[in-house]
């Protein structure tokens, strides 16, 4: 039976789709985004009472997935990979120190709930570490060493931790390192990732096509690189969330009403993202063409580049990066001012 939440998750991505679809897209971004709408129809028109078939595991190299950790960014994958067909949900065990979390887990997808990490690893071919960096202690990491089959791939999201880690401690050489942000929840994430050269062709090409159903991909063949998108992409929501708190607080101390405020700041940047994307153009030309001389934006403009906007952006950026190299117990001496400016160019010499 097709969980409702999926129904659900169907009707809010067509819901979605078309309030972007531009009225100039081009052909190819208007044929992907017709072909998305009518997966999504076809997902809610379906007949609950057969079970659905795999309609997409074709290429796709992983028979039995294990989970270790049933929080928010495990149920966004479990959605990810039931929503796009790539795995029978039975075939997904979970493994979560809340019973609660497990119940709800099972109930909302048809995953199975797993009463140990040996039950989640066993058989599983692809095993996903998917709890905070602080719970990776010394017991789990027994656990996984003694669990995990060495020939299955294990993918971690956790924040700050190397791939090294991972085959030091699990002994298993088969190791992706991802980092993925929480509009993976609505299909519309930014996945960052790299992996170990014990990962095969096949396997990349199936791990890519698993984190293509979060929304966008992108591999890196320097592992550093996951550090600084953690700092850009997994913890940016954050910032985007404020700035828009902030703007929407703005609004109101101008005297809009807050229902009015969150309408007028949530469309402006929702239409000024898609139109930069649909564009193409570099934001500062887009920014140019709305920036009159002697007129309002110039003006509003004028006083963000007094408080120093860009380079507090900067800075948090910076900030995050060292935050996800401390977590990995990584030099994180790195940005203006520290021994480690360029850390690529440094950590490039360093090999
Ligand atoms: N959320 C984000 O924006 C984001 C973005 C990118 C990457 N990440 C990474 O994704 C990972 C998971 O984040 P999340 O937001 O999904 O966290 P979460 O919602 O807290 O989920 C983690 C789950 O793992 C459970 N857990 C703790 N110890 C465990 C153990 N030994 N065995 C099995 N389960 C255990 C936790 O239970 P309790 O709550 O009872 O401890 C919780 O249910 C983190 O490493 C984070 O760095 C998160």
């Amino acid at each position: 039976m097709l969980p409702t939440r999926l129904a659900g998750i169907a009707a809010r991505r067509a819901f979605l789709m078309q309030r972007h679809i531009p009225s100039n897209a081009n052909t190819t971004a208007m044929s992907a985004t017709v072909r998305w709408i009518h997966r999504s129809q076809a997902a809610l028109s379906h007949d609950d009472s057969k079970p659905d078939p795999v309609a997409n595991a074709e290429g796709f190299d992983f028979n039995r997935i294990g989970l270790v950790g049933g929080g928010k960014m495990s149920e966004a994958i479990i959605e990810g990979f039931v929503t796009e067909k790539l795995i029978q949900p039975e075939k997904i065990s979970v493994y979560d120190v809340s019973r609660k979390r497990l119940d709800y887990l099972m109930k909302t997808f048809g995953v199975q709930a797993s009463s140990s990490l040996a039950a989640a690893c066993k058989d599983s071919d692809l095993v996903i570490i998917a709890v905070k960096p602080q719970n990776l202690t010394q017991k789990l990491w027994t656990q996984l060493r003694a669990n995990l089959d060495p020939k299955s791939v294990v993918l971690s999201i956790v924040a700050g931790i190397p791939m090294s880690n991972f085959v030091e401690s699990t002994g298993n050489k088969r190791v992706v390192r991802t980092m993925p942000n929480t509009p993976a929840t609505i299909q519309q994430g930014m996945t960052v990732w790299a992996c170990t050269d014990h990962v095969s062709v096949s396997q990349r090409n199936s791990v890519a096509k698993f984190l293509s159903s979060l929304g966008e991909q992108h591999f890196v063949h320097d592992e550093q690189y996951l550090d600084m998108a953690t700092a850009v992409s997994g913890s940016g929501p954050g910032y985007v969330l404020l700035i828009l708190e902030a703007l929407i607080d703005a609004a109101v101390h101008l005297g809009f009403a807050r229902n009015v405020a969150s309408k007028l700041v949530l469309q402006t940047v929702s239409g000024t993202t898609t139109l930069a994307m649909k564009s193409g153009l570099h934001p500062a030309i887009l920014r140019n063409s709305v920036t009159s001389p002697g007129g309002t934006t110039a003006s509003a403009l004028y006083v963000l580049e007094q408080g120093r906007f860009r380079t507090v952006l900067a800075d948090s950026f910076w900030s995050a990066y060292r935050r996800s190299l401390e977590l990995g117990h990584m030099d994180s001496n790195v940005g203006p001012g520290r021994s480690r400016h360029d850390a690529h160019e440094t950590d490039s010499h360093k090999k």
